[in-house]
């Protein structure tokens, strides 16, 4: 059985600090970025969008804040909590489904104790749904980090979950 997840960097964040945001901000240019591009920014930078970026953005867009939150709430890739350093993100579209990843689904929630958007206390992830990562042909799919894991099935599961625990004992 191969070591599916040995090799895979940890997700590394900053400590959110509203000062370091502003100081982040200033470096965008508002006639070259729109919002989801800041947005995504901020999430790279810190693992998640905290709520006090919100009045941040809606004065640098010059939006308000309910508009500011309707644009993070329709994209359900942000998220409002630091993730875990290993983020399992399971694809929930039609070819997955139809090659089994509903049922994976289901073992992976149970194994980690979690529903989709939490970390479990078992591990250090964090369980997230995908709507298609485009590798179809090669479903069911699930994304560690930046690595996709084709052809999904219970035993690679196993596998990966006795691997990322193992990375975290060391
Ligand atoms: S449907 Fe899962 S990768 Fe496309």
């Amino acid at each position: 059985m191969s070591d599916f997840a040995l090799n895979i960097p940890k997700n590394h964040y900053e400590d959110w600090q509203l000062d370091a945001a502003h100081k982040h901000l200033k470096n965008f240019d508002i006639e070259e970025h729109n919002l989801v591009d800041v947005l995504h920014f901020f999430q790279d930078t810190y693992g998640y969008i905290d709520k006090a970026l919100i009045p941040l953005l809606a004065k640098f867009f010059n939006l308000s804040k309910a508009e500011v939150h309707g644009v993070i709430s329709f994209y359900h890739d942000f998220r409002d909590t630091k993730p875990a350093s290993y983020i399992l993100k399971i694809c929930q579209a039609e070819s997955c489904q139809a090659m089994g990843s509903r049922a994976l689904t289901a073992e992976l929630k149970a194994a980690l104790k979690i529903d989709f958007h939490e970390t479990s206390k078992l591990a250090d992830i964090t369980l997230e749904p995908v709507y298609c990562l485009g590798n179809c042909s090669c479903s069911p799919n699930l994304m560690i980090n930046t690595k996709i894991i084709s052809r999904l099935t219970s035993e690679k599961l196993n596998q990966i979950l006795t691997n990322l625990r193992e990375v975290q004992d060391d």
